[in-house]
């Protein structure tokens, strides 16, 4: 089924890693406000079919790895081809492909995690920024996460990353204001596929320390973004916004 549309709002959005997922649920909010979207991911079946979810006569998919340069350049491309401009980008594409000690952790997995969790994330920013938000403005949300902002067991090379994303959404925040607005969101576990063994099989004892009592959907995630990419959010810059259910309220004693 398609998703439900507002009428052409006139913007666009690049959202990267949006097939399934965090991605596609930012996507799907964007569409549904009247946004076009040009969403990528590295599965090309994938793709397509969440093209043909989100409409095709308001959504576009080009294939690639986001910690691939040329892809970059060719999705920045494309979008300016296909729709002229690119208002609001939203990196979103990440990894996690290492669990364990930190003291243990292989670097050269550290350094794939950093090169597609943060350089890609700068380098989409960068050919956006020279293709429309220099001369035109724009807004930018970078998907980070809880981790990024505490120590967590076994995830630490992923939580570095994303800590290293909430500083990247603070430089370009300063770096390109007054006329491209960076934010971050910070969520703790979603219910997707990237998340599930956190949670598959014991969903409920999982859910039992977040205050609100569930974990969170796509739809969090997405009516979030949409806020930080509008007019609404003008005058929000440089922030992080954690979306966890409450989670964090219980770091106290
Ligand atoms: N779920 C959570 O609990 C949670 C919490 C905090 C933060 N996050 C962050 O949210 C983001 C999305 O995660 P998710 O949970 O939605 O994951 P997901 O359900 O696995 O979806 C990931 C999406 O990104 C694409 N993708 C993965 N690696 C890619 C790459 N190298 N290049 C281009 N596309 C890529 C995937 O498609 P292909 O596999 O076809 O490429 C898919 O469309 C990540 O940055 C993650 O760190 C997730």
């Amino acid at each position: 089924m398609t998703a439900p549309q507002q009428a052409d709002s006139g913007r666009v959005a690049l959202v990267t890693g949006a097939s399934r997922g965090i991605g596609y649920g930012i996507a799907e909010a964007l569409v549904a406000r009247g946004d076009r979207v040009v969403i990528t991911g590295r599965n090309e079946e994938a793709l397509a079919e969440a093209v043909r979810r989100l409409g095709p006569d308001r959504a576009m998919g080009v294939p690639g790895k986001a910690h691939d340069e040329a892809h970059r350049e060719q999705a920045v491309r494309r979008a300016m081809e296909s729709y002229g401009r690119i208002d609001y980008l939203v990196n979103n594409a990440g990894t996690n492909p290492v669990f364990g000690p930190m003291a243990e952790v292989d670097l050269g997995v550290v350094r794939k995690v950093f090169e597609t969790n943060v350089v890609s994330a700068l380098g989409f920013a960068q050919h956006t920024w020279r293709a429309w938000q220099k001369d035109n403005g724009g807004a930018v949300v970078n998907i980070a996460s809880v981790a990024g902002l505490a120590a967590s067991p076994f995830v630490g090379a992923y939580g570095m990353s994303k800590a290293a994303m909430i500083n990247l959404t603070l430089q370009l925040a300063q770096e390109l204001a007054p006329g491209v607005r960076v934010n971050a969101i910070a969520p703790a576990v979603v219910k997707t596929k990237f998340a599930a063994t956190l949670y598959e099989g014991r969903e409920a004892e999982v859910a039992a320390s977040y205050p609100l009592g569930r974990l969170g959907v796509p739809g969090d995630i997405g009516g979030a973004a949409a806020f930080l990419l509008s007019e609404e959010a003008a005058w929000v810059t440089g922030q992080t916004l954690v979306l966890d259910g409450g989670l964090f309220l219980n770091a106290g004693f």
